[in-house]
């Protein structure tokens, strides 16, 4: 199964994909935590891509899209895989058409509020990218060891931009998907749990 996975900043996306993934038994592709290793490598594509993500900007669509093209065409993807963050404009959505074909685009429908306080009291797994949230774990280290932080994209100020930017770039694509058959629109409040037993309803065939 080709899934993507659509939703604002904070939807849940990276929780959902993780649930997904562990039930279907398919391979998670983050661009953003992509993005992220080649910036803990310091990588030439993670410090030039580190401009825009600090910014709360789309890093160019020609530097996702090699990023993209090159990773689905790992042996790791044959059996299939969620799209996480990808695509995000219309541009990319169009590329992506040209070399696969997909199952179904879910869309994360949660309202603005719950947005803010999801992305406020985030904190990330440098080690295994697990995410978690301060009103559901109090500690400062992840299961693995890892000491957990706060991405610096979860700033308020950039927070803001990166929704602004959502709505600019990305919220085209659902009527882009929904005019092609593939969208699927889940309600994304709710425990992780609630959302994930509404996309296995909707996935059910
Ligand atoms: P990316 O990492 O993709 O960030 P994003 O789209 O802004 O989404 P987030 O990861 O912030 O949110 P999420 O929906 O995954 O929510 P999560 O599950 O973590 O991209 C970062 C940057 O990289 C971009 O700004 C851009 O610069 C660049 N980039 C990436 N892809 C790109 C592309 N294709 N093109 C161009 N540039 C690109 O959940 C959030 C919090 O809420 C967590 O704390 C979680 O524990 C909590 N939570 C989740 N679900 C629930 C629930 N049901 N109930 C309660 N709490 C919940
Ligand atoms: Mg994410």
């Amino acid at each position: 199964m080709r899934l993507v996975l659509l939703g604002p900043p904070g939807a849940g996306k990276g929780t959902q994909a993780a649930l997904m993934c562990r039930r279907l038994r398919l391979l998670h592709i983050s661009t953003g935590d992509m993005l992220r290793q080649e910036l803990q490598a310091e990588t030439e594509l993670g410090l030039k891509a580190h401009a825009y993500i600090e910014k709360g900007e789309l890093v160019p669509d020609n530097i996702i899209l090699d990023m993209v093209r090159a990773k689905l065409k790992e042996p790791e993807c044959e059996n299939g895989y969620i799209l996480d963050g990808f695509p995000r404009t219309l541009v990319q959505a169009d590329a992506l058409a040209q070399f696969v074909e997909l199952d179904a685009v879910i869309y994360l429908e949660v309202p603005f509020e719950i947005i803010i306080k999801r992305l406020s009291g985030r904190r990330r797994c440098p080690k295994c990218g697990v995410i978690y949230h301060t009103s559901h774990y109090e500690k400062s280290t992840c299961s693995c060891g890892g000491v957990l932080y706060q991405r610096e994209d979860d700033k308020l100020e950039t927070v803001k931009n990166r929704l602004a930017v959502y709505e600019a770039e990305t919220r085209p694509l659902i009527a882009y998907y929904s005019q092609k058959g593939l969208l699927r629109t889940v309600d994304g409040e709710g425990t992780p749990e609630d959302v994930d037993a509404r996309i296995a309803a909707l996935l059910e065939p």
